[in-house]
C-alpha cells in the first residue's frame, strides 16, 4: 500500500477535521519568494504532527522519515518520500504541479491538496502537507532536516507551528534510526 494511500485512508474524524478548516483561514502563509531548486535534493524528516490517525507506529518502531524534492520542466515537482508508518516502512513518489497563482504544489488526483513551505533556511524546513479526498482532509505537518539531527531553533518554531496548526496533542520527535530514510537516498 502506498504512502499517501496510508495517509488518506487513516482520515481523523469529522469534529478534528472542522477545527482544522477553521484555523486554516489564518495561518500559515506559504513562502512567496521560496527558491525551489536551492529547496530540492534529500531531507530527512525529523519530526511530524499529524492527524491522521493510527498513521504512526508503535512508539518503539518509529524512525527518521526522508524526502527528495525535483524540480522539473513546466511547474512541476517530484516527491519521493518514504517514512516509517504502522505499515511499516512505506515509500511513494508522487508528481505534484505548482498551483498558477500560489506558491504551492498539488495533484489532488493523488490525493495530495497542497504541499507548502512554511519556513526554511534551506538546511532545515517547515512543510504542511494537506491530503485528503473531496472534501475530507486531514493535515500533517513535517520538520526537514539536511541532516540527521535538528537545531533546537528548528524544533521550536515545529512546535510553535504545531501550536497555532492545534496539532500540538500529536508532534513526535523522530528517533534517529535512518535505516528507513536511507531506502530512497538518492
Ligand atoms: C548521522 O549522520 C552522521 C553523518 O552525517 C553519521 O556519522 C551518524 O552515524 C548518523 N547517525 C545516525 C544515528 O544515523
Amino acid at each position: 500500500m502506498g504512502l499517501w494511500l496510508v495517509l488518506v485512508l487513516t482520515l481523523a474524524p469529522a469534529p478534528v477535521l472542522a477545527v482544522g478548516s477553521q484555523s486554516w483561514d489564518h495561518f500559515p502563509r506559504d513562502i512567496y519568494n521560496l527558491n525551489w531548486e536551492k529547496f530540492s535534493g534529500f531531507w530527512y524528516i525529523v519530526a511530524i504532527a499529524t492527524d491522521a490517525q493510527g498513521f504512526l507506529p508503535a512508539r518503539d518502531k518509529r524512525k527518521l522519515g526522508a524526502c527528495v524534492l525535483k524540480v522539473h520542466k513546466m511547474g512541476q515537482l517530484k516527491v519521493a518520500i518514504v517514512f516509517s508508518t504502522s505499515h511499516g516502512c512505506q515509500s511513494q513518489v508522487v508528481i505534484l504541479k505548482k498551483d498558477k497563482r500560489k506558491a504551492l504544489f498539488r495533484n489532488s488526483l493523488k490525493g495530495v491538496k497542497g504541499l507548502h513551505v512554511l519556513s526554511t533556511d534551506y538546511s532545515f524546513g517547515l512543510v504542511l502537507l494537506r491530503l485528503g479526498r473531496t472534501h475530507r482532509n486531514h493535515r500533517s505537518l513535517l520538520l526537514l532536516s539536511r541532516q540527521n539531527t535538528s537545531s533546537f531553533a528548528s524544533v521550536r518554531e515545529f512546535l510553535d507551528t504545531c501550536h497555532k496548526l492545534q496539532l500540538s496533542a500529536q508532534a513526535t520527535i523522530l528517533p534517529k534510526d535512518a535505516s528507513c530514510a536511507h531506502t530512497i537516498l538518492p
